[in-house]
């Protein structure tokens, strides 16, 4: 393994948690909050997905939107929960783990970034709300190239503002496909296995697998 210069992390899912909105609302929703939360996250990603295919870019705040009508539709939620579930998805609760690990690694001199469909809007306002702000270097989006991951393009953002070799990124998303996307472009890539779940047949093992971000600081 090449010595890391630069560990980047995919922001939804792996640094912050994408059902937390739906589950503070939770008393309004009932028991179906977390099913509707798994939809709405499916969906929003099938969207970026068939975009990109389609070659109809939208940036990730309208397909969050888009996606939020349909599951809403679906699981019968009543029309007013709109806004509040859109802002709340814009002040995603991080990980309990995610501030002191970025802490640490600072202090290791690596550089630090996000990678992700995020608007560059959003992406502000998730580290802002959460006082994540001081730890990163940059806040990748993949409205610099207007196509969504695992296209390559989004990968090559880092490569091309750092300098360095894909080998040297370490790279850390807990969605398998992102895993895939990214080691499949060369980086050394993490798969953040928070839920036990199973990873993808897409021709492509994670360098490592860990649980939550802590056993980072062992292998980098
Ligand atoms: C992101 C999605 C994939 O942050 O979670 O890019």
């Amino acid at each position: 393994m090449m010595k890391t210069k630069a560990v980047v992390f995919d922001a939804y899912g792996t640094l912050f948690d994408v059902n937390s909105a739906a589950e503070k609302c939770k008393d309004k929703i009932g028991n179906k909050w977390e099913s509707f939360a798994n939809f709405w996250r499916a969906t929003q990603l099938e969207y970026t997905w068939l975009r990109s295919l389609m070659k109809r870019h939208k940036n990730f705040l309208g397909i969050t939107e888009d996606s939020l009508d349909k599951s809403m539709k679906v699981f019968n939620i009543n029309k007013n929960m709109k806004n509040e579930l859109l802002s709340l998805y814009k002040i995603l609760s991080p990980y309990p783990e995610v501030k002191s690990v970025l802490k640490d690694l600072k202090k290791k001199n690596f550089k630090l970034a996000i990678l992700s469909n995020g608007t560059p809007d959003l992406l502000n306002e998730l580290v802002e709300s959460n006082n994540l702000n001081n730890l990163f270097d940059d806040l990748f989006s993949v409205e610099e190239v207007k196509i969504y991951k695992p296209d390559k393009r989004v990968y090559e953002l880092p490569v091309k503002k750092y300098k360095i070799r894909s080998e040297e990124i370490t790279f850390l998303s807990a969605n398998t496909w992102d895993v895939s996307g990214g080691g499949n472009f060369g980086y050394n890539s993490i798969w953040v296995n928070r839920y036990n779940s199973v990873f993808d047949i897409l021709d492509f093992k994670p360098d490592n697998e860990i649980s939550n971000l802590t056993q980072l600081l062992d292998i980098v």
